[in-house]
């Protein structure tokens, strides 16, 4: 049993890109690990986290607001769980995170989503199909009546599209309130999925090539680095517009919904990397 403290929430990947660009924006700003142990939140977790997600709605929009460095943020995080083995997945639950305390929402979610206004509204995919997140009561119920093994969900603004992604790597999209679902034929072997502020869908697929689906079709985003082991999506801030954070091995980039991809001056140290990201609008220093 692995008893290891994991970083696990990630908060200024917004405020950096947000960041005017200054005369500095070719010199690359390297994350220390040191850079975690006052600023950021940190959780401790048996197992490696491999999702982070930070409601960027109701839950955490008040507490933001007139956040200062010296008060804890009352933020509401869930974060999945899992022991990464030999590049294989078990899965150890999805936990709430609040108030510096962690609750077992659901023993097999794998995955969660967020509207990102005023309504909280947050979905959840796990091994058996797909739920939304109770707040009276903090648990799960059962949405729709699928059984999928879902591995990722992504959601609209206002929460009312949700697209699966099943372990079997096809996309749907639920409709009629989760009693349907349809299968995005053009969509293959999508291993990850985000969307941005206008319902474009971004995903890569086992060749770690990085797609769009829009309203038009498909598109493969140009101008990513050689080589690239690792790619990691990131749910976007809400500043964001029609674009979305890529983490592609330690480094960070931005992609364009009209599927250019571009660097950002962010990128980790090796041993700061962490196994999951979230993104805020926290103000941080330039
Ligand atoms: C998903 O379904 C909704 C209707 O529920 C529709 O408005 C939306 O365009 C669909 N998304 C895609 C990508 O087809
Ligand atoms: C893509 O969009 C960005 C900003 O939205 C713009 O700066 C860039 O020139 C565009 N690139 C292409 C090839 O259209």
């Amino acid at each position: 049993m692995r008893t290891q403290a994991f970083l696990c929430v990630v908060l200024f990947i917004g405020g950096y890109i947000a960041a005017p660009l200054s005369e500095e924006k070719d010199d690359k700003i390297v994350i220390p690990r040191q850079i975690f142990d006052d600023n950021f939140i940190k959780c401790k977790a048996k197992h490696d986290i491999v999702d982070v997600m930070v409601p960027l709605n109701a839950f955490t929009l008040k507490t933001n607001i007139g956040f200062d460095s010296d008060s804890k943020p009352d933020m509401t995080v869930f974060l999945v769980e899992a022991d990464l083995k030999n590049g294989k997945r078990v899965d150890k639950g999805l936990y709430l995170y609040k108030n510096d305390e962690v609750k077992m929402v659901l023993p097999n979610g794998r995955a969660a989503a967020a509207s990102f206004d005023d309504e909280k509204i947050v979905y959840f995919g796990a091994s058996d199909g797909l739920y939304v997140y109770n707040v009276d009561s903090k648990s799960a119920d059962k949405y729709g009546k699928f059984s999928d093994s879902i591995i990722d969900i992504a959601t609209n603004i206002d929460g009312k599209h949700i697209y699966i992604l099943s372990e079997d790597h096809k996309l749907y999209n639920v409709t009629n309130e989760g009693a349907d679902k349809e299968l995005l034929q053009d969509v293959e072997d999508a291993q990850e999925i985000v969307l941005d502020d206008s319902g474009n869908i971004y995903f890569y697929d086992s060749n770690k090539d990085v797609f769009i689906k829009n309203a038009d079709g498909i598109i493969k985003v140009q101008g990513l680095p050689e080589g690239r082991k690792s790619l990691n999506l990131v749910n976007p801030p809400f500043i964001m517009e029609e674009s979305v954070p890529l983490m592609i091995d330690n480094a960070l980039y931005v992609i364009k919904a009209n599927g250019t991809a571009e660097a950002t001056s962010l990128e980790f140290s090796a041993n700061a990397k962490p196994t999951a990201y979230g993104a805020d609008i926290f103000p941080v220093q330039y």
